[in-house]
């Protein structure tokens, strides 16, 4: 099934501090998106790549692309929106229509494995969205305004999503519109498709997936680079 991939890279970096948003980040030579990118490039049946950026950093994405020149996959860059949730809004207004399945991916998880990525389409391909995750680490507590704890959910029923996050076509358009109708905000893309009754599964993926979000996590980022974790 021919994939698209949407990266939203709109974000503004606040927790990490720094004055550059995080996908722009160098890492060992790169900017971070860079990495991102080439982790998609030899997923079996990949066919186009559209990228979400504030419109300052559009031509940088454009210039970024160059590097790239894998001649099947075609290359495009859209404006991001205030939530990550609007970026990629943006970004499926211009997905390809020959295209059956569309992964979302963070600019800032580029240690994703090929394998896992082509995993997760054949479970989204199955029963219409698969989502990489680990299984919890902590004890997760649910807390009122006051941080009184209000419950502590089975932690063996818990699962923490990352991304990709991959669904057929249809069913994330049909998703996307209805949250947008609704003015529904979810912190992922499964929640959109769970609300309207769509059947995602948890693929087990792996800790180095890494999101890159507070100065520790460069860090990290920095050993898996260079093979020392
Ligand atoms: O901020 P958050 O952790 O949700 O960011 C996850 C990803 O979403 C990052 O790659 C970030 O650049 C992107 N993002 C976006 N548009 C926003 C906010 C975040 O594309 N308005």
């Amino acid at each position: 099934a021919k994939l698209s991939v949407i990266i939203p890279a709109a974000g503004s970096g606040e927790r990490m501090g720094a004055d550059i948003p995080k996908p722009f980040l160098e890492l060992g030579g790169r900017c971070i998106l860079e990495h991102t990118i080439s982790r998609f490039l030899n997923v079996r049946d990949i066919h186009q790549i559209v990228i979400a950026a504030s419109s300052n950093y559009l031509p940088r994405i454009e210039s970024l692309f160059k590097n790239f020149e894998e001649a099947s996959v075609s290359y495009l860059a859209v404006e991001g929106g205030s939530e990550r949730q609007y970026s990629i809004y943006n970004a499926l207004q211009v997905i390809k229509d020959e295209v059956e399945l569309v992964a979302v991916h963070d600019a800032v998880r580029p240690f994703i494995r090929s394998s896992l990525i082509e995993k997760c389409c054949e479970v989204a391909s199955k029963v219409g969205g698969g989502v990489i995750g680990v299984p919890a680490k902590d004890t997760i507590k649910q807390v009122d305004e006051g941080r009184n704890i209000t419950a502590t959910p089975d932690r063996s029923k818990l699962w923490q999503a990352q991304t990709p996050q991959i669904f057929q076509k249809e069913l994330l358009i049909k998703a996307y519109n209805s949250a947008l109708a609704d003015d529904f905000v979810g912190t992922d893309d499964a929640s959109l498709v769970e609300r309207i009754g769509g059947n995602v599964q948890m693929v087990e993926g792996d800790r180095k997936n890494l999101k890159i979000t507070y100065p520790i996590d460069l860090k990290v980022a920095e050993l898996i680079l260079n093979n020392q974790l």
